[in-house]
């Protein structure tokens, strides 16, 4: 039988919401930290066993109905030649940002090949715990994407991309397009290699004016999700309301973030299976109080079609005994 994860992606009704965090094999683990003083985070996501023990990490701690493979959005920066690092306190560093608006037709090596470890990172999983959990993969977004490669590091405003939007309008369509091209391969492969889920990760697209998003962006999500034979789940923070324009990306799934109103999505997005969304701030209050706001969620969801996760990533020093809470939560329930 298809994996609880798969099956409420897929808008079937559930006998309880199946449970993942994003971000939940990252730094909030203590075993995580002692991995990452012994390598840094690209080796880590580079070598197949490494990446695979950290994936596995949240496996031994919570028991989640979705492992999501320890990587990075960034990694398809490399096939189309830019290259960068994790820098801390900084956050991601692209050594070789894109120059200018010559600099946005991009080429890409095969990505099979340069992304091999991935690859080789899902058919472990598979190995591993395939038939007990379901492998979740993942891709950046156009837009997220391209901001790192215009921006070479974290830009709170995106000013350099949406500069780039402002003063050349093509050469801006051209490089989303450079990035949906790698990315709809990556995917492909992915779901190749055992991922029974993928998700796509435009965080930062609702930046965008409306008219922009419907105009640069929606096709490529369309084009990127079209034809991939698992479901696909797509997430953007700070939507302002506009979920039409999430529904419309043709992903099976819509993420939310903390400031959607679970009911109110429901009813805009009818039977559009939904993903989400406690604050994941809440999760630095006791485990009491993230029972009451989860199991809120979950009465408000409903049971078709929901997907319980927080509404962006797990931060660092979340205590783990309110991430055990999240999860029996979910585990406990009964429809
Ligand atoms: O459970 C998981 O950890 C899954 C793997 C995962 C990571 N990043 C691991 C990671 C996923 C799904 C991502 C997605 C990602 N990466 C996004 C999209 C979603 C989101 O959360 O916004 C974005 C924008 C990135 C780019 C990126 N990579 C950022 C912003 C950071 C954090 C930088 C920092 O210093 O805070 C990274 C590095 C990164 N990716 C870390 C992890 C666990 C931290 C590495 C470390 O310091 O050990």
């Amino acid at each position: 039988m298809d994996h609880l994860l798969v099956r409420a992606a897929s808008g079937e009704r559930t006998e309880r919401p199946p449970v993942w965090m994003m971000r939940q094999a990252g730094r909030h683990i203590p075993e995580y930290r002692e991995i990452r003083d012994e390598y840094s985070f690209l080796e880590a996501i580079k070598t197949p066993e490494v990446a695979e023990e950290i994936t596995l990490l949240p496996w031994e701690y919570y028991r989640p109905d979705g492992l999501v493979m320890f990587s990075d959005i960034l990694t398809v920066l490399e096939p189309l030649g830019l290259s960068y690092h994790i820098e801390s306190g900084v956050g991601p560093v692209v050594e070789n940002p894109i120059e200018g608006p010559e600099d946005t037709d991009r080429t890409f090596d095969d990505v099979r090949e340069e992304l091999d470890y991935v690859g080789a990172l899902l058919r472990r999983l598979n190995d591993s715990v395939g038939d007990e959990t379901a492998i979740i993969g993942f891709a950046g977004g156009p837009f997220t994407l391209a901001s790192y490669a215009v921006a070479g590091q974290p830009s709170r405003t995106h000013l350099p991309l949406r500069k780039l939007r402002a003063r050349h309008p093509e050469a801006f369509r051209t490089l989303l397009q450079s990035f949906a091209e790698v990315v709809r391969e990556y995917l492909q492969f992915q779901v190749d290699n055992g991922a029974d889920v993928v998700q796509l990760f435009d965080t930062y697209a609702g930046e965008l004016t409306t008219e922009d998003y419907r105009e640069f962006l929606q096709p490529l999500h369309q084009e990127i999700l079209a034809d991939l034979d698992v479901p696909t789940i797509v997430f953007v923070r700070r939507m302002n309301g506009r979920l039409d324009l999430l529904e419309e990306s043709g992903a099976d799934a819509v993420s939310l973030d903390w400031t959607v109103e679970m009911d109110a999505a429901r009813e805009e997005l009818g039977d559009t299976p939904v993903q989400g969304n406690l604050d994941p701030s809440y999760l630095y209050s006791d485990p009491e109080f993230v029972r009451e706001k989860t199991e809120a969620i979950i009465e408000a969801a409903g049971p078709e079609g929901h997907i319980l996760n927080l509404g962006h990533g797990v931060h660092k020093d979340t205590p783990v005994e309110s991430v055990e809470a999240f999860v029996e939560t979910a585990k406990e329930w009964e429809w």
